[in-house]
C-alpha cells in the first residue's frame, strides 16, 4: 500500500491532498491538523468527489499522528502564513515550533519516510525538519524552486505572448530575496528567452518572480498563495511516489556541488522513492554561479538565527 501525509489542513495542505487524490496515484491520502473535524469535513467532502471524477484514492481527514503511520512520503505545511508586509523571516519563530512538533512525529510513526517542507521561511524550515529527524539529508527536501520557475514560466509566457506551455523556466537559489531565476536556460520554444525578451523586461520578470508570492499575499490579505504551491509539491510527492527519477528545482542539502557545501539550496534535483537521488549540475553563467553562492550564504547565515532563537 502506499501512504501519503500532508499536516495541514489549510488551503495549502488541503489543495495538495486534493490534487494527489485526484491523481489516483497512491492508496491512502492522510491529511492531519490540530483543528478538530477540519480535516475530517475536507475528506468526506474530497471522498465523495470520487465517483464522479472516478478515481479511487481514499483520504483519511484526522488529528491523530498514529493514523499517519508507515507514510511513504510526509509534506509538511503546518504552520502560519504571511501576511500582507510580513517577510517569510518574520515566521521563523513560530512556524519553527510547529516545525519541530510535527517533524517529532513524523520520526516517530513513519521512520522511512520521505519529508517534503514547504512551510516558511521554506529554507531555515527545510534544515530544521532534517536536523530535528536525523533522517539521512536526501530524505528531506524543500518546494520552492518549483513554484518560482512556474510563476517565471507564466510571466515569461505572458509578457511574450506564447503558450505557457511552450515556456522552460528556472530558478534555483533560496525561496526569497537571494532567489536565482536563470534566464540562460530559460527558452519559449527553442529560443532561448535572452533572444525572445530584451533584458530589460528579463530584468523586470526576474525581480517579479522573487517577488511573487507577496504579490499574491497583498491581493489576498489574508492567507497566502495555494494552487501553484499545491501543484508544486504535488509533483514533488508523485517523482518520489513513481521512484521517477524526475528532473525539477527543489531545496536540497548540498554536499560540494557548484562549489557549495552544508547548506539547503534550490537547485535541480533527480526525485524517486529516497527522496533525492542525484543533484544536477548544470551549466551556469559567471554572474549566476555567483548568485548561487550568495544565495548559499545568505541561507546559511539565516540557519544561523534558526540557532539564536534556540531551535
Ligand atoms: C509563496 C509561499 C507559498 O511563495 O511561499 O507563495
Amino acid at each position: 500500500m502506499s501512504k501519503v501525509t500532508v499536516v495541514g489542513a489549510g488551503k495549502y495542505g488541503s489543495t495538495t491532498v486534493q490534487r494527489i487524490a485526484e491523481w489516483d496515484i497512491v492508496d491512502e491520502v492522510v491529511m492531519t491538523d490540530i483543528v478538530d473535524g477540519l480535516p475530517q469535513g475536507l475528506a468526506l467532502d474530497m471522498n465523495q468527489s470520487r465517483p464522479v471524477l472516478g478515481y479511487r484514492t481514499k483520504v483519511v481527514g484526522t488529528n491523530d499522528y498514529a493514523d499517519t503511520a508507515d507514510s511513504d512520503v510526509v509534506v509538511i505545511t503546518a504552520g502560519l502564513p504571511r501576511k500582507p508586509g510580513m517577510s517569510r523571516m518574520d515566521l521563523l519563530g513560530v512556524n519553527a515550533g510547529i516545525v519541530r512538533t510535527v517533524t517529532e512525529e513524523i520520526v516517530k510513526y513513519s521512520p522511512n519516510a520521505v519529508i517534503v517542507v514547504v512551510t516558511n521561511p521554506l529554507d531555515q524550515m527545510t534544515t530544521l525538519a532534517a536536523e530535528v529527524s536525523g533522517f539521512p539529508k536526501n530524505r528531506v527536501l524543500g518546494q520552492a524552486g518549483m513554484l518560482d520557475s512556474a510563476r517565471f514560466a507564466h510571466f515569461i509566457s505572458e509578457a511574450a505572448d506564447v503558450d505557457i506551455l511552450s515556456v522552460t523556466a528556472v530558478t534555483l537559489g533560496s525561496h526569497g530575496e537571494t532567489m536565482v531565476p536563470v534566464p540562460s536556460l530559460c527558452a519559449v520554444g527553442d529560443t532561448p528567452l535572452t533572444e525572445a525578451l530584451d533584458a530589460d523586461t528579463i530584468d523586470e520578470l526576474v525581480d517579479r518572480t522573487r517577488k511573487g508570492g507577496a504579490e499574491i499575499v497583498a491581493y489576498l490579505k489574508t492567507g497566502s498563495a495555494y494552487y501553484a504551491p499545491s501543484a508544486a509539491a504535488a509533483s514533488m510527492v508523485r517523482a518520489i511516489i513513481e521512484d521517477s527519477n524526475a528532473e525539477m528545482p527543489v531545496c536540497a542539502w548540498m554536499e560540494g556541488q557548484y562549489g557549495i557545501d552544508g547548506v539547503y539550496l534550490g537547485v535541480i534535483a533527480k526525485l524517486g522513492r529516497a527522496g533525492v537521488n542525484e543533484i544536477a549540475e548544470i551549466g551556469l553563467t559567471d554572474s549566476e554561479q555567483t548568485a548561487l553562492a550568495e544565495a548559499a550564504v545568505a541561507v546559511a547565515e539565516k540557519v544561523t538565527d534558526l540557532k539564536e532563537i534556540d531551535y
